[in-house]
């Protein structure tokens, strides 16, 4: 129309200046305020990376230990929000619940969104890094029965999260710190991604200086659909088919399922609209899947499957044509289910580890004080001006 450009989908609009993730897609590469995503997850920790997504820059030995006790600080929830439980059926998805209890937090801190304060800003960062743990396990143990496990502040972030899932009040348990390590790297390469459907969400609510707690709650909601997020409990879902129908021999059949463009069907797993190549996550995803299986001295089948599909996928004209890599979330479900998470509980996960690019991004964004409130134009394709037919004059 002259006056607005079309970018459906926002291929290639940019929405903001940011300093916090760097992607190449072509590349492969993934900087967390210029640090290689491989370093972070192999040599650094949640707190280092989850800090130096905040504040820009990896902590001294003193700002880590002070960050960790704030953070700490603040796991646990309102004990009135327990009563939000309740209020669900037994059989409620996860990610409902995180929706709705999340979007809640907003009625305990209302001052969050008034006060222009950094200080208020930031508080709100870590109550929502550290509550998200504490509120996916009370999801879990709502949904089987169990009471909730309190959080233990002697854990490290991914030790407590394994301990508030499996913990139950009548029985010891240990959590395995290997296993734990696997876990916390998992979080790592989940914690965030510049602007993608969930994090464009959190800063288009946040745009309007909504309460930062319910424009978490939009993130997770957005997070939730299979294109994004809720893809790591699609994929083990279409693993299982898989296996379910026959194993690799069905491969072929799923794959051609995925081409046809009269299917809805697609390569859960596969694709994604920056890393144009490998994504470097799915890499060290199959990396710690190995580690974690050969650790618990375990053979999945639905590993060996992935592998095969992987390899038939690649060799595809279709997917080479069109550069579909496997994502994040095609290996994620396995080790996952290795760890002994239910695969209700993926995407719970996933939501946890990003609410740290959230809130990073959030507070990147009021920042700024030039902030304008995201208002995106449309082309209208309705009809043009009409005149009004009163009921009895209509056919
Ligand atoms: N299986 C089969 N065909 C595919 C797939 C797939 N998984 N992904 C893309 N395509 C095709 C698509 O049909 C299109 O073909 P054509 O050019 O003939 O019309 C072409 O590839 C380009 O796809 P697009 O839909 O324009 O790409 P997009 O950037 O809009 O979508 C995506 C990206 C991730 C939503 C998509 O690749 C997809 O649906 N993948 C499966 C779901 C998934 O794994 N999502 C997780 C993404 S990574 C983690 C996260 O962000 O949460």
């Amino acid at each position: 129309t002259g006056m607005c450009t079309f970018d459906p989908g926002f291929g290639s609009t940019a929405s903001c200046e940011s300093s916090i993730t760097y992607i190449d897609g072509n590349k492969g590469i993934l900087l967390y305020r210029g640090y290689p995503i491989e370093e972070l997850a192999a040599e650094g920790d949640f707190i280092d990376s989850t800090f130096l997504l905040l504040h820009g820059e990896l902590p001294s030995k003193q700002e880590k230990a002070l960050f960790e006790r704030e953070i700490k600080y603040h796991t646990l929830v309102h004990e009135q929000l327990i009563q939000f439980y309740r209020g669900f059926r037994h059989d409620a998805h996860p990610m409902a619940i995180m929706v709705g209890v999340v979007g809640a937090l907003a009625a305990f801190y209302p001052e969050v969104a008034e006060v222009r304060n950094p200080q208020q800003q930031l508080r709100a960062c870590y109550r929502l890094i550290a509550k998200m743990p504490t509120l996916a396990a009370m999801a879990y143990k709502t949904s089987i029965g169990q009471p909730i496990i309190y959080p233990r502040n002697d854990l490290n972030y991914a030790e407590n999260f394994l301990h508030m899932m499996f913990a139950v009040p009548s029985e010891r348990y240990e959590v395995d710190p290997e296993l734990a390590k696997a876990l916390e790297i998992i979080f790592i390469l989940h914690l965030d991604h510049e602007q993608n459907a969930s994090t464009s969400t959190v800063r288009t609510a946040g745009s309007s200086q909504a309460n930062p707690f319910a424009c978490v709650a939009s993130g997770i909601a957005a997070l939730w659909g299979p294109a994004h997020g809720g893809a790591n409990e699609a994929v083990l879902k279409m693993l299982e088919e898989i296996d379910r129908l026959g194993g690799v021999e069905q491969i072929p059949t799923m794959v051609a399922r995925a081409k046809d463009k009269n299917d809805s069907f697609r390569l859960m797993g596969f694709g994604h609209r920056v890393y144009k190549s490998y994504d470097p996550r799915a890499k060290l995803m199959r990396q710690v899947t190995y580690r974690v299986l050969e650790k618990l001295g375990r053979k999945d089948t639905l590993l060996d499957i992935a592998m095969e599909l992987e390899k038939i996928a690649l060799q595809d004209d279709y997917f080479v044509k069109r550069s579909l890599y496997p994502n994040v979330d095609f290996y994620s479900g396995i080790v996952l289910r290795a760890l002994g998470i239910p695969v209700e509980m993926y995407t719970v996960l996933f939501a946890m580890a990003r609410t740290v690019g959230w809130v990073a991004q959030w507070k990147e964004m009021v920042a700024d004080a030039t902030g304008r409130i995201t208002r995106p134009r449309q082309i209208y394709t309705g009809e043009l001006r009409r005149k009004f037919i009163p009921v009895y004059e209509r056919q």
